[in-house]
């Protein structure tokens, strides 16, 4: 299943619409595309116990990771403060990034997001995790 860039943002942006951000206000949501072709959808959860909080990417990881999917293609990723466009950029934080070395390859899985000026920016985990550590290293 090939999914649009554009497609896939505009998932991302309905998933957004689930973000509980009482702290922040900051809405992020994420699509993330399994290798059967299905969409896991995800929203950040924020805590008061601020460090509890949990992002939209992670929160589409443990969704389709209960369901029993394992593997993964892409993931689109946008975020605004509430009430803004989510066309800014955000890019996946460390943890996130640490998450997605857990289940995807990094030298074919692919991240989506707006580049904040109209564009949208596609870049594979490699290159936003350079020198990662991830399950090889344990084999
Ligand atoms: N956030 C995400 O959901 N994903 C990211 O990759 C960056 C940050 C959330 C966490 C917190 O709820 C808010 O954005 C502000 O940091």
């Amino acid at each position: 299943m090939d999914y649009s860039n554009e497609y896939l943002i505009s998932e991302a942006k309905k998933a957004r619409e689930h973000a509980y951000t009482p702290y922040s206000n900051f809405m992020v949501g994420a699509a993330l595309v399994t290798e059967s072709g299905k969409i896991y959808h995800g929203c950040n959860i924020e805590n008061a116990g601020y460090t509890a909080t949990n992002c939209a990417e992670r929160t589409a990881f443990f969704r389709a990771v209960y369901d029993g999917e394992i593997k993964f293609s892409k993931i689109a990723v946008v975020g605004a403060p509430k009430g803004v466009e989510a066309d800014l950029l955000t890019a996946p934080c460390g943890v996130c990034r640490q998450v997605m070395m857990e289940f995807c390859d990094p030298e074919t899985f692919t991240i989506i997001m707006p580049d904040g000026k109209g564009g949208i920016i596609e870049i594979l985990l490699k290159d936003l995790m350079p020198f990662g550590f991830g399950p090889d290293n344990l084999k």
